[in-house]
């Protein structure tokens, strides 16, 4: 075999010994970026329960969402004698009026050409009574138009279809042309071809299917366990019929229907054919609320306790058992299959954590050994949170613990032979949330090189699941997602490509892989030939500054603005003083290209931290911090003083050090590679290049004998800064065939592409 400058070379050998976890691929959905309501969930209706309020984002009230066509009595909010004590809020709608939805999207709700299925809860308020429903375009051109029965003086369920003549943005209406009516509880679904109201957005929940999800986590992530006690997701009050869900503010700012409850996310799961793996809050709330988590009182605990042990007869319980008839009645006699159930999400690891978690992990093993219980390690891969969480887990003997990483690329290929050293005998390892901060190629193939080192490591790191999922475009409250989109679009990112293509050859058992030919990519370490200025938020005045001894003029900067100054040293002062606005300011220093910066954010995340981040590439990620900070006042100077040494980084910040930071200088592979045997016989390769030159890879594959066809699947874009939030990826996985001849083929492997190799015949 002859080989190239740019060649590699992949030896793939005999089995490891590591099973490959069949849970490994799974997914992590939270509402959270509309990804339930205006999203999955298939009614386009928005705020039809009218029980929208400023809890749930201030300014909102029950008429969100909602025009009024009317005189002053025309439309009256009520919540006498509702339809229910959980669903107070109605509207009273007189002759002569007409309330209009246009759906989450400003343009209107995407209708396509043929049948909805209109449901609404409706009373008579006057003795004789008509209305009728209709919807229309945009333009206000009739589209279809049905009557709504209002007959009787109690509440009832009103189900009338409405079929569109045209695929357009439309509104629908609620017009009143006799009497009174009271109305609440509306919802517009899409027929499917057997006639049923659809439940999820089809070409949504097949953008998940393509995932081949093992699991499926719900409901969040935060939501879970809520901003604040009242807030904390109960299972018990979103199942049943939609009157009896209690809704609640979303804790990401916006209103949660219910519409899509336990049961719901159980069938999601069913029909994705992935296990459900609730998560519940271990009895403590989300501790960014003012004050930090309060936890359930004691006396209340047996009750929730009780309510955990519930969820899991409701999942697995036969139609005989109390939970298991509830589930039965809803239409599901058969168990939902139940394995996982987290218990606690990113919480601060104290006392009462401990105790809570402890009662209810207590209670679930022992009347649910069967089932796996996921503890958690806090918001970080490190930390004291973690620490704790390890801590408490191995004292416990939690089965499993949730590890979190948002991330930059640079810190997971940094740390692609961490799970190499995690420790087989204690608790196995969900990695429950996690991402690469960016929807660009560089951190897809960081994940992608990260999740070979999860393979590699399935005997203890199980199940993996990237987040956040999904995010309505024009609605997000976090980025990067794996998938974005709008009423008429899914967009998926490259990272959706890359966890498409690891779960496509998901194999049985790891197989020996080595890697000649790559190189090391080397880290910069800190420097300060560039200091930059920037106050978000504010104005910010910077005087006194002195880089390596030299004396730099006083700047301003406001909240748009960035001083840029060209600087040479180790050692940096200033004086900074904001002169307008809210927040803090940032001192950056960095190598004259710009590309790799530190960053020390004063009063950064609502002007109470202190952190110390490091970017690279324009992605970047705190390496220090946050730590807690009193925060930046009104015309009062503060002295920063910041001095580098080697890896080493110090900050002052009136004369106190509050960063005594050493860089990790560790240099990364340009080439990744992991190989597996799939279920079907074949031999699975991935490789993922991070180098800026197209390679060949010379594949030897051990025991293969003679011709082998193989499949070639590439994603590649060139540059490793394609793709953007909200777009769908510029890139897409293409698959050719190729052959080995006596186990050795030359692979193109283009630069910064993920390459899948499937070599066998599938049996
Ligand atoms: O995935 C978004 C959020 O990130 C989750 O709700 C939370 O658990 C984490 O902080």
């Amino acid at each position: 075999m002859t080989t190239g400058r740019n060649d590699v070379t992949i030896h793939v050998q005999e089995p490891t010994g590591t099973r490959v976890s069949p849970d490994l691929w799974g997914l992590f959905l939270e509402d959270i970026n509309y990804a339930l309501d205006g999203g999955l969930n298939a009614d386009l209706v928005r705020n039809g329960d009218f029980e929208a309020t400023g809890a749930d984002r201030p300014g909102w009230g029950p008429l969100t969402g909602w025009d009024p066509e009317a005189d002053a009595d025309g439309v009256r909010v009520r919540s006498d004698r509702p339809v229910s004590a959980a669903n107070a809020t109605y509207v009273r709608i007189a002759a002569g009026s007409r309330l209009t939805n246009r759906g989450y999207d400003p343009e209107g709700m995407l209708v396509r050409e043929g049948a909805y299925r209109l449901r609404l809860a409706v009373r008579r308020a006057a003795p004789s009574a008509g209305a009728h429903a209709s919807l229309t375009t945009a333009d206000g051109d009739a589209l279809a138009r049905v009557e709504i029965p209002a007959a009787a003086d109690a509440w009832s369920w009103v189900e009338v279809d409405l079929t569109s003549t045209a695929t357009t943005r439309a509104a629908l209406s609620i017009e009143v042309v006799e009497g009174a009516v009271d109305v609440d509880l509306v919802e517009l679904r899409p027929v499917d071809p057997q006639g049923r109201a659809r439940l999820f957005r089809p070409d949504l929940v097949e953008t998940l299917r393509a995932l081949r999800p093992a699991f499926v986590r719900f409901p969040g992530g935060c939501v879970a366990h809520g901003y604040g006690l009242d807030n904390m997701y109960h299972w018990k009050r979103t199942i049943g019929p939609r009157e009896r869900r209690v809704p609640m503010p979303n804790t990401w700012g916006y209103h949660q229907s219910m519409a899509i409850g336990y049961h719901e996310y159980f069938l999601l799961c069913e029909e994705l054919g992935a296990t459900p793996m609730p998560v519940v809050a271990a009895g403590v709330c989300c501790q960014n609320v003012p004050g930090g988590p309060q936890a359930i009182p004691q006396q209340r605990m047996p009750q929730y306790v009780q309510d955990v042990l519930d969820l899991v007869e409701y999942a697995n319980g036969g139609p005989e058992t109390r939970w298991g008839a509830v589930r039965a009645a809803a239409g599901h006699p058969e168990p939902f299959g139940l394995r996982y159930l987290g218990i606690g999400n990113e919480d601060v690891v104290d006392a009462q954590f401990a105790d809570r978690f402890g009662q209810l992990f207590a209670a679930v093993r022992e009347q649910y050994p069967d089932v796996t219980v996921i503890g958690t390690l806090g918001p970080k891969p490190y930390g004291p949170d973690y620490d704790a969480g390890w801590e408490l887990a191995r004292r416990l003997e939690v089965p499993m613990v949730d590890e979190h990483s948002y991330r930059s690329p640079r810190w997971l290929l940094q740390h692609l032979e961490r799970f190499d050293h995690y420790d087989r005998s204690g608790p196995a390892v969900y990695l429950g949330e996690w991402a690469a901060h960016s929807s660009t190629m560089r951190s897809a193939l960081a994940e992608a090189a990260y999740m070979t080192a999860v393979e590699r490591n399935s005997d203890v790191v199980r199940l993996s699941s990237y987040a956040p999922l999904l995010a309505r475009v024009g609605s997000t409250q976090w980025l990067p997602d794996l998938v974005y989109f709008t009423d008429d679009e899914v967009r998926p990112s490259p990272s959706y490509h890359v966890q498409r293509m690891m779960a496509e050859v998901r194999g049985v058992e790891v197989l020996g892989c080595a890697t000649t030919g790559h190189t090391d990519r080397p880290q910069p370490p800190p420097a300060m030939q560039r200091v930059t200025l920037r106050s978000p938020g504010s104005t910010t005045r910077f005087t006194a500054i002195q880089v390596g001894g030299t004396a730099h003029p006083d700047q301003v900067v406001g909240t748009e603005g960035t001083a840029s100054l060209t600087t040479d040293g180790t050692e940096l002062e200033l004086v900074a003083t904001r002169t307008d606005g809210e927040e803090g300011f940032v001192v950056g220093f960095g190598g004259a290209d710009g590309e790799t910066v530190h960053e020390f954010q004063v009063g950064g995340w609502r002007n109470e931290s202190l952190i110390l981040a490091r970017r690279d590439d324009g992605i970047g990620n705190e390496v220090d911090g946050p730590h807690p900070f009193d925060g930046v006042r009104p015309a009062v100077p503060l002295h920063v003083r910041v001095t580098v040494e080697d890896a080493r980084i110090r900050v002052w910040l009136d004369g106190a050090l509050v960063h005594d930071h050493e860089d990790d200088l560790r240099p990364w592979p340009d080439l990744v590679a992991g190989a597996t045997s799939g279920p079907d016989g074949r031999t699975h390769v991935t490789l993922v290049s991070l180098a800026d030159e197209d390679r060949t890879a010379h594949l030897v594959v051990d025991g293969v004998r003679g011709a082998a066809p193989a499949t070639v699947t590439t994603l590649a874009g060139g540059s490793p800064d394609v793709g953007r939030p909200f777009e769908a990826s510029p890139v897409e996985p293409v698959a050719t065939v190729a052959e080995l001849a006596d186990g050795r083929a030359a692979v193109p492997v283009p630069a910064w592409s993920l390459v899948t190799v499937q070599v066998g015949q599938a049996t």
